[in-house]
């Protein structure tokens, strides 16, 4: 077995592995075998060659990686990206309440200033003393404390904060700000602030999957509360696995960095036209043809995209889901509209085709509501092809620098990728299988929170690990910026 040459790596490389190897209580090439055997195992694909690995490595540690994941962009001790920042960390009763002194000291590490609310529940699992020392502050826990000599009150506890960070977010806690409740510190704290709050659910799979836990959460989404995890994997009960893991402390310091906007902008300047949504092609005026699209993955993408500066202009067909912030969002309703709304935008830096274009409509659409008339049977529809968006792009005279397209199969995923990409005049195609058997739970990737893609380019497949939409979403925002770094504006 090939070993790892430490001594050829670079000298910050060397020191954060050295660090990392000395917390861990392992030698410095174990540390590099266990990050890459993570970064390989989740992200990148397979490695054999040893320069590939340390290739890896480097990239592992580098800033402006685009296939770096969340936790290790964040794992960069970018020493100070967090300074002068207030967090107030409320810790809720939950087991993964210890992940809580972790992410306190990798907040401080990044210069934050932490202050800590504990639930009476949270300090059955973690004491305040741990807390206050690794937070260097005073914890509080009660509301009506008044004899307590720190005591600042629940209003300006709230509100001196840049971001309340919520972690473990319990069951509990989630339903309290849902519903509105303010019967101790903590939850009065989050109905009495009117800073940003960001919450790392932490929970048993069954009671997140509960009607009542995801009732809850789209609530507090629509309020506009910003949720990092959980994640899928074994619980610490024995015998349990399922989504419900908290997010772990770096993902959790990634998502606290984007919210407070702090990380830096490789697409500002750049405009970027994306796509989202079915479209609805009319039969008559009360009836369409449609898909399940939701534009969940489109609309998280355009939100990606403008989290990194670009200036970006969705064009969404009809959907359920709230126009994403930051982003200039234009309504449109059939194929035809959305090709005029695309070519109206051009020229543009980049577009990214995300929208489930209905391949065909009605040739007419009837004035009058269609009537079902008795002995008549159905109406005969003729079908004709819409025109294909991204093809018409791909080879627009005021063609993108970067096109990317979607192609959502039910079989021969990279096969009909492959072909696409070539037809379409794409610089890359982002595959994923939408058929009921691709493991995405009952609802599919049409319409669910998850997505498993690959990313087929002329340099190949790259296969992407299950995810979130969002950290699909982030994922290719880096990769498109990344991309772009190369094309002169
Ligand atoms: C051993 C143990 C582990 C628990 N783990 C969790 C958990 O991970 N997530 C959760 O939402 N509730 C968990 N609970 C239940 C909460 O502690 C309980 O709902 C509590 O009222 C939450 O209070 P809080 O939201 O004020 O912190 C656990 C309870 C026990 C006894």
């Amino acid at each position: 077995m090939a070993s790892i040459t430490i001594r050829n790596l670079d000298d910050e490389v060397k020191d954060l592995l050295r660090r990392l190897a000395a917390e861990n209580d392992r030698s410095m090439e174990e540390q590099a075998r266990v990050m890459i055997r993570a970064a390989v195992e989740g992200q990148l694909g397979p490695v054999g060659r040893i320069d590939q690995i340390e290739k890896t490595l480097r990239e592992l540690t580098s800033s402006h990686s685009p296939a770096t994941p969340i936790a290790a962009m964040s794992s960069q001790i970018s020493r100070g990206s967090l300074s002068g920042k207030r967090i107030l960390l409320i810790i809720g009763g939950g087991i993964a309440a210890y992940k809580a002194l972790d992410l306190i000291r990798r907040l401080r590490e990044r210069g934050a200033a932490v202050r800590a609310v504990m639930t009476a529940a949270a300090q059955e699992f973690v004491t305040t003393l741990s807390v206050g020392a690794l937070s260097a502050d005073h914890v509080f826990v009660d509301l009506f404390d008044r004899n307590d000599e720190h005591d600042v009150g629940h209003i300006r506890l709230s509100r001196e904060a840049d971001l309340v960070v919520v972690a473990p977010a319990t069951a509990d806690l989630m339903a309290k700000l849902a519903n509105g409740h303010a019967n101790d510190l903590a939850s009065t704290v989050l109905i009495a602030t009117d800073k940003p709050v960001l919450m790392a659910p932490a929970m048993n799979p069954k009671m997140w999957s509960h009607p009542a836990t995801r009732r809850n959460r789209a609530t507090l989404q629509k309020d506009g509360i910003a949720f990092i995890g959980p994640a899928k994997g074994e619980m610490a009960e024995s015998n349990e696995a399922g989504e419900g893991r908290m997010a772990e402390p770096l993902e959790i310091v990634a998502a606290i960095e984007a919210l407070l906007d702090i990380r830096p902008k490789p697409l500002a300047g750049r405009r970027i036209i994306v796509t989202s949504g079915p479209t609805h092609e009319p039969i008559d005026p009360v009836r369409y043809i449609a898909n399940r699209s939701s534009g969940k993955q489109g609309h998280a993408i355009a939100a990606a995209l403008a989290r990194l500066g670009a200036d970006v202009r969705l064009v969404s067909g009809p959907v359920g889901i709230a126009d994403p912030a930051g982003v200039t969002t234009l309504h449109v309703e059939t194929a035809n509209e959305m090709k005029d709304a695309v070519e109206q935008l051009l020229p543009a830096d980049a577009a990214v085709f995300v929208a489930a274009v209905a391949d065909w409509r009605s040739e007419t659409s009837a004035g009058e509501k269609i009537k079902k008339v008795a002995g008549e049977g159905p109406p005969a529809l003729q079908m004709i092809e819409n025109p294909d968006i991204l093809a018409g792009v791909g080879h627009h005279k005021k063609r993108p620098s970067l096109v990317v397209g979607f192609a959502a199969e039910t079989q021969d995923l990279v096969k009909n990728a492959k072909a696409k990409l070539a037809k379409k005049g794409a610089d890359f195609i982002v595959a994923n299988d939408v058929s009921h058997d691709s493991g995405m739970g009952s609802s599919g990737v049409m319409g669910g929170d998850r997505n498993r893609v690959r990313i087929v380019s002329k340099a190949g497949v790259d296969e992407w690990p299950e995810m979130s939409k969002d950290e699909v979403a982030t994922r290719l925002a880096a990769l498109i910026a990344e991309r772009l770094k190369t094309i002169t504006v």
